[in-house]
């Protein structure tokens, strides 16, 4: 590793545009990760997300900008950053006819790592699935599914671990699972770029937190730092802070959809008149 690769941050983002045709998605994007850290890219529905993910997993070439993946550059060192990264999308990919363990066996080989089945039942007992590792995946639960595919992920132990979108269509205790999941890894010195909906996954789980709307980051900070953007309401008596959810709602407008559709989502928080 040079000199260069500890000191910059493991994912710098600066001025990244992205339209696709004339629909521009990313207008300028900036933010840093630090190494070892979970950051956490929050945004509605067409936000931007994914585009970003993909560009910094080189599926995707920007129109502007740059973006530095474990000090590698993504346009002219795509090869350095594959193998400094692993990706793991929305839907989990591992094989329903093999058993779990076979499923990392199999990645284990294919990525040419010593000793693949040590690998895979390291992974097994790291991931709590030691009890399953000789069952059918397709009898898995999708917790399961999700954890043995985040553990699929991490053979080769890549630096940097891009998660879109972990736990959606999950339910809370499979939720719950996969977040300790992703707090092992950031443990064990993983830098890890998560997308997510659940507000509440990102208060969880990330160190910093970013809110990519209108094709810009327009917030980026710790949870701390987030609820400070807006004062504490007061409800009879009771000091209530603003959860991660108010600050996200108001400083994207609850109207950041179209017309009154983003409202009538979130009727409970109207009455709070923060914006
Ligand atoms: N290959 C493509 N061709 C055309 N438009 C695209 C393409 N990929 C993405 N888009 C558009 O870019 C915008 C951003 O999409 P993206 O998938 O990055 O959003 P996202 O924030 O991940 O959303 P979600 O939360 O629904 O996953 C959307 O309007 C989408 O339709
Ligand atoms: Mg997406």
């Amino acid at each position: 590793m040079t000199t260069d690769q500890v000191q910059l941050p493991a994912i710098r983002v600066q001025g990244l545009e992205k339209s696709f045709k004339d629909l521009p998605v990313l207008r300028g994007v900036d933010f840093d990760v630090a190494r070892g850290s979970i950051f956490a890219l929050l945004g509605s529905n067409g936000a931007g997300k994914t585009t970003v993910v993909k560009i910094l997993s080189t599926l995707l070439e920007a129109d502007a900008g740059t973006a530095g993946v474990n000090g590698f550059d993504v346009a002219t060192q795509a090869a350095d950053v594959r193998e400094s990264i692993s990706l793991t999308g929305q839907f989990a990919a591992v094989d329903e006819i093999l058993s779990g363990r076979e499923n990392l066996v199999l990645v284990a080989r294919l990525r040419h790592v010593a000793d693949p089945g040590r690998i895979a039942d390291d992974l097994l007992e790291r991931f709590s699935l030691t009890d399953a590792a000789a069952r059918k995946v397709s009898t898995y639960s999708g917790g399961m599914r999700r954890r043995l595919d985040i553990a699929m992920s991490l053979i080769g132990d890549p630096p940097v671990i891009f998660l879109d979108e972990p736990t959606t269509g999950l339910d809370p205790q499979a939720r719950l699972e996969v977040w300790q999941a992703v707090e092992e890894l950031a443990e064990h010195g993983t830098t890890v770029l998560l997308t997510t909906q659940y507000l509440e996954e990102a208060e969880q789980l990330a160190d910093r937190i970013a809110i990519l709307h209108e094709g810009r980051i327009i917030v980026n900070g710790t949870l701390a730092e987030l609820e400070q953007l807006l004062p504490p309401a007061t409800v009879e008596y009771v000091e209530k802070r603003p959860t991660l959810e108010d600050v996200f709602l108001a400083v994207v407008g609850a109207d950041g959809k179209d017309g009154d559709a983003g409202n009538d989502a979130v009727p409970a928080r109207k009455s709070r008149g923060q914006r």
